[in-house]
């Protein structure tokens, strides 16, 4: 039996047993429902209290928490280098938390903040917390429901601090593996993308963004931040995506349209530019398309800083992207400066009061939503979900996210399966057991960092304790010492890189992977290749060499998975979500292309 449909979330089984979810209800789709509560609140609002609404700062930013009650402030969040100065334990975020939520309560109208993380692949800057692999090899799953339950946990894990809002789920397609965020995105075609946002956005939700185990799900970058070209001027991340409207809305625009009829309730625009033109700025974009003809009722929340790279000075930058439609603005280090410029620019009529009613009754309806406005609210974070923190129920749905995301690339004479009763396995290669390599960017810190960077099992330790008894499992990271092993495992690939520091114009392995390949090689016995890597890496020769290749993306913490598939526990079904290419020169490359020859196409993958 497939274990996964025997994992439940234990919280969120418990409360269904305890009759605690709330009744499905379609407030998370039809957020203008709260327009009559949003109106009256609006109505006593001041203008300050309103730019207040539309500014979020970030924690670093603040050098005073207590700016939340002078600027009236809406929401704050935690930038992927933000954690709380106290330390990195859900205790210290749990604390920072609600330390700035007194503060939104000590406001005349005492709303409470959105308080928002970037959960990308768990409640991931938290020491102790599950890692799931990152979206690229959930893509490779095609498992929706598994999905919607990893997210589902995943909202447990912030909630379990009090954190209400996720910048998550990514819904990029990424069409030029050469960029730096690819491993964000499901995957290369719309229809992975489209059926993992729905999945994503239901899990974070839940039913009802009442419930004390739902988080506000973000859906991003809108739009085509996957499409941006490669060596035209621009860089290819926040860059240029140069493809006409219906390319726009075939390929970059189906993950939106599924994440919001799910209900989301925020989306991010991205930093890039369509056509030249910044997405952020964009009215047609935002305001034509995303809230007119899409009918998206949430808010709009702009990338770090993102405002600041429209054209003109500062207050036509701010002027332009509120009138295009942006609702809220992540103003990380300046933002007594955006509430200056915001004021201005309605004093002098640039922007509308009409405008800004708009985009506060889009936030405060978000807010009603989810319970925040309702009398007497303060902060709870339920017992369970703390409980449910870094819990092994969680580490289980993980490490079933991670055995369905593995693709087998390559099994010449039946190497893989290994067997658990054999002499002696020689383990080889810098991420072996490498924790940090495993979870890849986003993790602890925003660019990720190598080593032993959180609580997980590597891919050794959980291979060690797989083996019978009498099986040694040796390791050398160079690959020395192979000879006379039964059986080895070469474990390569990429080191941690987050956003533009990932952009890379060559995939090609390093030489110290290759020489870990060659020595294992040398050694005269059966190689299987494990590639770690947030996209497919190019594989030479090793190709040749190894007689067993896997694919295991950024799997996260739960190394036991890869395991499970190595032993056989799990016969592999995972299935390419991009197309792996020969060679740079094929990059980049899609299904339909006339040209279209990678080494392993798109939906490829081999089982036992
Ligand atoms: C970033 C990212 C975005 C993230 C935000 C907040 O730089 O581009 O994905 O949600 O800022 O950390």
């Amino acid at each position: 039996m497939r274990s996964s449909s025997v994992i439940l979330c234990a919280t969120g089984a418990a409360l269904a047993a305890a009759g605690l979810l709330l009744p499905a209800s379609p407030v998370a789709a039809r957020f203008s429902s709260f327009d009559p509560q949003a109106n009256e609140v609006l109505n006593r609002m001041t203008l300050d209290e309103k730019i207040g609404q539309m500014t979020q700062a970030d924690h670093n930013g603040l050098a005073d928490p207590a700016d939340v009650e002078k600027y009236f402030l809406g929401s704050v969040l935690n930038g992927g280098d933000s954690d709380p100065k106290s330390g990195n334990t859900l205790a210290d975020w749990t604390a920072m938390y609600l330390g700035y939520q007194s503060h939104a309560l000590k406001t005349r109208l005492a709303i409470p903040l959105l308080y928002g993380v970037d959960a990308v692949h768990g409640h991931n800057n938290v020491l102790g917390a599950v890692i799931f692999p990152h979206n690229i090899g959930l893509g490779c799953t095609r498992n929706p429901e598994l999905v919607e339950r990893a997210e589902r946990a995943v909202a447990e894990e912030v909630r379990a601090g009090g954190i209400n809002w996720v910048f998550a789920p990514c819904v990029t397609a990424p069409q030029d593996e050469r960029w730096g965020r690819t491993y964000e995105g499901f995957g290369e075609s719309p229809d992975v993308v489209k059926s993992m946002a729905a999945a994503a956005v239901r899990g974070f939700q839940a039913d009802d963004l009442r419930n004390p185990f739902s988080v506000l799900a973000c859906a991003k970058h809108f739009i085509g931040d996957g499409g941006t070209t490669w060596g035209t001027g621009s860089p290819i991340d926040q860059g240029d995506t140069r493809v006409d409207e219906a390319s726009l809305r075939r390929i970059h625009m189906q993950g939106y349209i599924t994440a919001i009829e799910a209900g989301v309730g925020s989306i991010m625009p991205s930093y890039n530019s369509w056509n030249g033109q910044k997405c952020s700025g964009s009215h047609r974009l935002l305001t034509e398309i995303l809230k007119g003809e899409l009918g998206f009722e949430g808010f709009l929340i702009s990338n770090w800083a993102a405002i600041d790279q429209l054209p003109g000075d500062y207050s036509s930058q701010v002027a332009q992207s509120i009138n295009a439609g942006m609702d809220m603005a992540m103003v990380p280090e300046r933002h007594a400066r955006f509430i200056a410029a915001l004021k201005a620019v309605v004093a002098d009529g640039r922007v509308s009061v009409a405008r800004i009613d708009d985009a506060v009754r889009r936030i405060l309806r978000v807010k009603f939503a989810m319970g925040l406005m309702a009398a007497g609210w303060t902060p709870q974070i339920d017992p369970r979900a703390k409980a449910s923190f870094g819990s092994a129920e969680h580490r289980a749905v993980a490490r079933e996210c991670v055995r369905q995301s593995l693709v087998l690339l390559k099994n010449s004479r039946k190497t893989l399966p290994l067997a658990k009763q054999i002499g002696r396995i020689h383990v080889a290669g810098k991420s072996a057991d490498n924790l940090g390599n495993q979870c890849g960017g986003w993790t602890i810190d925003w660019q990720g960092r190598s080593g032993n960077v959180t609580t997980g099992t590597t891919i050794l330790a959980a291979m060690r304790s797989a083996v019978s008894k009498s099986t040694r499992v040796a390791f050398s990271r160079d690959g020395s010492g192979a000879a006379g092993a039964d059986a080895g495992v070469v474990v390569v690939g990429e080191t941690p890189y987050a956003e533009g520091k990932g952009d890379r114009a060559d995939l090609a392995l390093t030489q110290e992977d290759v020489d870990a390949i060659n020595r294992m090689k040398s050694a005269g016995i059966p190689v299987v290749l494990v590639v770690v890597s947030g996209r497919p890496v190019i594989l030479g020769d090793a190709l040749e060499k190894a007689d067993a290749v896997v694919a295991a993306w950024l799997p996260g913490t739960e190394g036991a998975g890869v395991a499970d598939v190595l032993f056989g526990d799990y016969k592999p079904t995972g299935k390419l979500s991009i197309s792996w290419p020969r060679a740079m020169a094929q990059i980049p490359s899609h299904p339909g292309d006339a040209k279209y020859d990678p080494l392993f196409p798109y939906g490829y993958g081999l089982t036992y």
